[in-house]
This record gives C-alpha cells, structure tokens and sequence, in this order.
C-alpha cells in the first residue's frame, strides 16, 4: 500500500504531432480509466495542447504544458503565458525540466519566477530537480539538490499545492536508471529537507517523482520505494502499451 497514492505523468518533450498526439492521448484515456487508485498526467508540445486537453475533458487523465513564460504576456515572441496554457484547457505545467535548464539556460532565478506564475494563474506546476553526471561523481548531488529546492521552497507559498520530481540528469534518455537505493536515498533527503522548512504535515503529504529512464522492466521497483510517489516518464510514455503498462503496475501497487 503506497500511502500518498501514485502519480504517473508522461512527458512527451518535442516528439508526436497533433494526430500522433491525440491517437496517443485517446489510447491513455481509453487504457487508463479503470484506474481509481493513481493519478495519470501526460504532457504534450504545445501545438498538440489543446486537442490533446479535448481528448482528456472527461476523463481523469489530466494534462501538462511542458514551459511556459514568467511573465503574463507580452512581446516574448516565441513563449508561452500560464494564462494560454489554462485557456487551452490543460491544469498542469512542467516547470525547470532539466532540458530547459541545461539547452535552454533556465537558472534557478529563472525557475522560481516560472514557479510563482505558474501558481498565480491557478496552475498546477511539477517541478523539477536533480543533479548533473559531474556533481553526482563528485558527490555533491546532495548540495546540488538542496539549491535547487531552496528556490522553490522560497517561492512557493503553499506547498500542498506542487509536486516535485527529482530527475537525476545522468539518468534522462540515458537507459540508465538511478538504482531504487539511490533514488530513494534522494527522495528521503528532499522529504526531510521539505520538513525542515515546511513541516511534518506538507512533508508527508508532498508527492515526489522520479525521473530517469522509468519503463515497464523497471517501474515496479522504482515505485516500490517507500519515499517514491510516482513517475515522470519521457521515452516510455510515447508509446500507449509500455506508458500504460506502468500506470498499470501503479494501480497494482497502490491496491496492495
Ligand atoms: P526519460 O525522460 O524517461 O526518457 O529518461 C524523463 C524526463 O526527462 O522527464
């Protein structure tokens, strides 16, 4: 029995165009809806933000921007705003992927105001955190972690309101996975650094991801771990039988 109860989200990053992206949608919502005991999230690109929403309205899949803009609107040619995502129909937004924070140049200054927009507009944000190849080899990956979070501990008033996901950098479209001893080492680490700063209560409510090469072979394991509440899926949520196949263990996890 997982006591927060599982959270199963898909980012599809820059793959699958809008009919691609809304035959997969439907695939989720069709394959996931007996589901009662997790939470399902798939994020699509933006072009494929508003069908894939569509798709979603009636089910309990619920949908991510993968960014967006710390600013409400604007001359940002190119960007996003919270408020777009929103009237797109999605709740949710992926905020500090580590893809925007190493091509694109997100710091955590930059993060946190994406963060405090994010939750101004009503949003939902995940958001993430982990370390480099070099920072875990040199063992700093604790520092590195407690950085990161610092920020957004800073920013976000209510922290009832977001989901983290530590997202091992080393681990991202690698294959290779952080094993569940270090995975749930980390999480224990963020849970107690949340309690530090927010309290019993926010710390043992709180739902922590994990990101990093999740698949089917692996999930189970992963998810097994006490302080791991879930998934942030890249590669293995493009595809409908192995990103259902997980949630599928997920449910089984959370029955037992
Ligand atoms: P991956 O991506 O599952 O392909 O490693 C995870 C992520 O970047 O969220």
């Amino acid at each position: 029995m997982k006591k927060r109860g599982l959270f199963i989200a898909g980012n599809w990053k820059m793959n699958l165009n809008l009919s691609e992206s809304l035959q997969l949608a439907e695939a989720v919502v069709k394959g996931t809806s007996q589901f009662d005991n997790i939470k399902v999230l798939i994020s699509p690109n933006f072009v494929s933000l508003v069908i894939v929403s569509h798709a979603a309205e009636n089910s309990a899949v619920m949908v991510a921007a993968q960014d967006c803009h710390f600013e409400e609107s604007g001359a940002y040619t190119g960007e996003t705003a919270a408020e777009m995502i929103k009237s797109a129909g999605a709740g949710w937004v992926i905020v500090g992927h580590s893809e925007r924070r190493t091509l694109f140049g997100e710091d955590d200054e930059t993060v946190a105001k994406k963060l405090k927009n994010v939750l101004r507009n009503d949003l939902k944000p995940i958001v993430c955190i982990g370390e480099s190849l070099e920072e875990r080899e040199a063992g700093i990956q604790k520092d590195v972690i407690r950085k990161q979070l610092d920020h957004i501990l800073e920013t976000a008033a209510d922290l009832a309101e977001i989901v983290i996901a530590y997202e091992p950098v080393w681990a991202i479209g690698t294959g290779k996975t952080a094993t569940p001893e270090q995975a749930e080492e980390m999480h224990k680490y963020i849970r107690e650094l949340i309690k530090d700063s927010a309290g019993q209560n926010i710390s043992e409510s709180i739902l922590i991801l994990y990101g990093g090469s999740v698949s089917l072979p692996n999930a189970k394991e992963l998810l097994s771990s006490p302080n791991i509440d879930g998934a942030l899926i890249g590669g293995a949520s493009l595809k409908a039988d192995s990103f259902i196949g997980i949630a599928e263990v997920a449910e089984e996890l959370s029955k037992e």
